[in-house]
């Protein structure tokens, strides 16, 4: 009764095996590697939740002031490549940031509202303490070009003498997302530039609405 099983494992339903070593059964008990009579829903429920354990959570830590289809493509690939990924919003009192802390969650739960393993949090501090809080194992960075290397390298170098657990891994963005930074959306779009394709129709949507409630003559970002 090793083929058609009903319970998914190899035993058809209500199947005694024979006891004693050496039996076809015994060989198949250790096969499956249980006892005859456990209870299959807790075995299965076991393996998940040792799955679970096993599994990789990665944040992708960041200011998102906005999010850009650079950020959008980092975290997608992301999510394919991690059981879960948490998109973290840093919650820095000393920037005066463009869009508010509550936009920026609000955006990206939005955008990425389809995809049950992404998690959209923010945190203050240590990036490495809300890291371990988490219980995740990885910290995701987008590497654009050379340019960014010193800085993320320094970066990374940090949190890894800080707790040496974590691993930081780099990503690059699909290519025509290597030249998109938050900074450089938010000057273009303020002198008159077009946006429109570099970030998520939300964000060029809240972009339009904040520069027409500006005073004429303040456009700058
Ligand atoms: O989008 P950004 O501004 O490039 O993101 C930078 C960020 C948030 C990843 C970095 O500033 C950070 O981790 N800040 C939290 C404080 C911290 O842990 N600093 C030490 C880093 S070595």
């Amino acid at each position: 009764a090793d083929h058609d099983s009903a319970d998914g494992i190899g035993r058809a339903a209500g199947a005694r095996w024979p006891r004693g070593p050496g039996t076809r059964a015994a060989a198949a008990r250790a096969r499956v590697g249980r006892r005859p009579g456990a209870d299959p829903n807790r075995q299965r429920r076991r393996q998940r939740d040792h799955l679970l354990r096993m599994s990789t959570l990665a944040v992708y830590p960041g200011s998102f002031d906005p999010l850009t289809n650079g950020h959008v493509d980092i975290i997608s690939r992301g999510a394919r490549l991690f059981d879960r990924i948490i998109v973290a919003i840093l919650v820095n009192a000393e920037k005066a940031p463009l869009f508010s802390m509550e936009e920026r969650v609000e955006i990206a739960r939005s955008v990425f509202a389809d995809q049950p393993n992404v998690e959209v949090d923010t945190f203050k501090g240590l990036l490495v303490d809300y890291v371990e809080r988490r219980r995740a194992q990885v910290i995701v960075r987008g590497l654009r070009a050379l340019s960014d290397f010193e800085f993320e390298f320094q970066m990374a170098l940090m949190n890894q003498r800080l707790k040496p657990k974590i691993e930081t891994i780099f990503m690059m963005p699909a290519e025509q997302y290597t030249y998109i930074s938050s900074r450089l959306i938010k000057e273009v779009f303020a002198l008159g530039g077009r946006v429109h394709g570099l970030v998520p129709d939300m964000v060029e949507t809240r972009l339009r609405d904040k520069l027409a409630a500006q005073p004429a003559g303040q456009a700058a970002p």
